[in-house]
């Protein structure tokens, strides 16, 4: 049974004490800078700040915090062995990778020959169908499809129910929003909108 702490405490976290606590492993608490929080969460105790985590030797370590850049941040700042968490119902595949510190929520598949990089999202019911390439720090929001062999830029958030077509590419930082259709190749970072996606110019 390995010990676990989540950094972070949010909705976000608490999906992940869920798979941890599934998946037969032990939640110590959660450790986050908000330092008005109860003094327990979901039953599992607040243990206090971020850098605090110096204290927990032993322990592993995820960032259960939604926001691409903070993980990446966190991820760069802390030295700590990490805690990937796949929920019991998640389908993962034959050849697939799935970088430290990634969650991969119920009823996700990752499917065979897939690669997903290190603190990664794979949300509720996402599907990364075979082939695909996911960099490190993405995000793939609920009900979100990627189709066979589609890659995806380190930092890039791909919104609820959205779907990339197969053998597409979406370069890093971008967000797909939810409910978008990617059907061509996005090679300039930036927000993206619609069936089929555009990008999003903001005038105001
Ligand atoms: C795309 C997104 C990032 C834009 O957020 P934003 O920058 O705050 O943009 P705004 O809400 O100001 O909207 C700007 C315009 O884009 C439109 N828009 C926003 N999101 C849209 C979407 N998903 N699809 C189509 N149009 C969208 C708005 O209607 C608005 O149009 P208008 O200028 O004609 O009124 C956000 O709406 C979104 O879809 N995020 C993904 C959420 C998600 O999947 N979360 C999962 C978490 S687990």
């Amino acid at each position: 049974m390995k010990k676990v702490i989540i950094i972070g405490a949010s909705g976000h976290a608490k999906v992940i004490a869920d798979i941890i606590i599934r998946s037969g492993d032990e939640l110590v608490g959660f450790l986050d800078d908000n330092t008005e929080l109860p003094e327990k969460i979901i039953g599992y105790p607040y243990l206090g700040k971020i850098s605090d985590y110096v204290k927990f030797r032993g322990c592993l370590f995820i960032i259960g915090i939604g926001n691409n850049r903070v993980r990446e941040r966190l991820a760069g700042e802390m030295d700590v062995q990490w805690y990937t968490a796949i929920h019991p119902s998640a389908q993962i595949a034959m050849d697939t990778s799935i970088g430290e510190g990634t969650a991969v929520m119920a009823n996700a598949v990752v499917n065979t020959s897939a690669r997903v990089g290190k603190h990664c999202i794979i949300n509720t019911g996402a599907v990364i169908e075979h082939d695909n390439c996911l960099a490190d720090y993405v995000h793939v929001s609920p009900n979100a499809a990627l189709c066979g062999t589609v890659s995806v830029g380190r930092l890039t958030h791909i919104g609820a129910g959205a779907v990339v077509k197969n053998n597409t590419s979406v370069c890093e930082n971008v967000i797909v929003g939810a409910g978008g259709a990617v059907v061509a190749d996005i090679t300039e970072s930036g927000t993206y909108v619609g069936v089929p996606v555009r990008k999003l110019i903001k005038n105001k």
